[in-house]
Formats: C-alpha cells, structure tokens, sequence
C-alpha cells in the first residue's frame, strides 16, 4: 500500500544522482521515463524503501508526474513502499503451498519474529510477507529472501528456526 501520508524528507547522495543521471542518459531524448524502473531500483537500495518523497524527487529527476512514479512503484511486488528488514522473508501463499501449510509457516515466523506481516523488527534485521507463487510448487511450502532471491524449501518450523539463526549469525 502507498504511504502518501508519508512526507520525512530524503536527500539524494550526490553518488545516487550522478548514479541516476547515468541511467537516464541511455535512453533517447524524449524517453527519460524508460529509466524509472532501474532508477527505483538504484533508490531502494540507497534507501531500503521508497518513500513518497523520494519517488517524488524521482519523478522530478524525470520530468513526469509523481503519479506515473507511484503506479509503477505500487504495481511491481520487488518496490517497498514501507520501511523493510535487512531480511525480507518472503513466504508463497499460492494454493499449492497454502495446502502444504504456508499460511502455519507464516503464523510461525510472524510468532518467532514477534512481529506482524511487513513490520520490521526492533534490530531491523527481519521482516517477512506473503508473495504469490514463486515457481518451486514441488517444493512447498517455500521462501525466498532477497536480493539474490535465495529460495528455502519444504519449510517446517524447524527449518525456519534453523534459517532465522543463520541469518542472526551472519551479523
Ligand atoms: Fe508456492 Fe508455487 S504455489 S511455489
């Protein structure tokens, strides 16, 4: 969901504009709207979200409406429109996973992470939400954790407290 309501101003870094700026350049004059998915992409990961103000700042980087920005941010699962932990658990709740027990799988980690869906919690290290099918039904229920979009499999509560320690242990 968009937080219009959202207005904590964000400052580019003079990197992420020359960053922006270069983008923009490989497309033709005219056409500068081409460049609005990868430059989400290089904000996000500045930022770990987008904010309202910095899609607006985008959209003033490109001549268009901030509108053309959120509907394009708000259509594409892989754009946060809220703050999101280091970990993005994102669990499938498609039909075959939720048959095999996805939606239990998501009760447990929200009870683990003492947390609800799309919360993040208090060392802002985890967050986790429902995604639709992710291509791995026979390996259901499943997760995938970004940005290398690592998939785990035949998840039980085991298998996810085993994951959620690996990835504390990482820190
Ligand atoms: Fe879960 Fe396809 S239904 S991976």
């Amino acid at each position: 969901m968009l937080r219009v309501e959202d207005t904590t101003a964000v400052e580019f870094p003079a990197a992420l504009i020359s960053k922006c700026q270069e983008i923009i350049g490989r497309y033709p004059e005219g056409r500068q709207k081409s460049a609005l998915l990868p430059i989400l992409h290089e904000v996000q990961a500045v930022f770990g979200w987008l904010s309202s103000n910095a899609m607006d700042q985008v959209a003033e980087m490109l001549n268009i409406k901030a509108i053309e920005v959120y509907e394009v941010a708000t259509f594409y699962t892989m754009y946060f429109l809220q703050p999101k932990g280091k970990y993005v658990l994102e669990v499938c709740r498609t039909g075959p996973c939720c048959l095999v027990g996805a939606e239990k799988i998501m009760d447990y980690i929200g009870e683990k992470l003492g947390v609800k869906e799309g919360e993040v919690t208090p060392d802002g290290l985890f967050s986790y939400r429902g995604v639709e099918c992710l291509a791995a039904c026979g390996y259901a229920p499943v997760l995938q954790i970004g940005p290398e979009y690592t998939f785990y499999e035949n998840l039980t509560p085991e298998s996810v407290d085993k994951l959620i320690a690996e990835l504390k242990g990482k820190m």
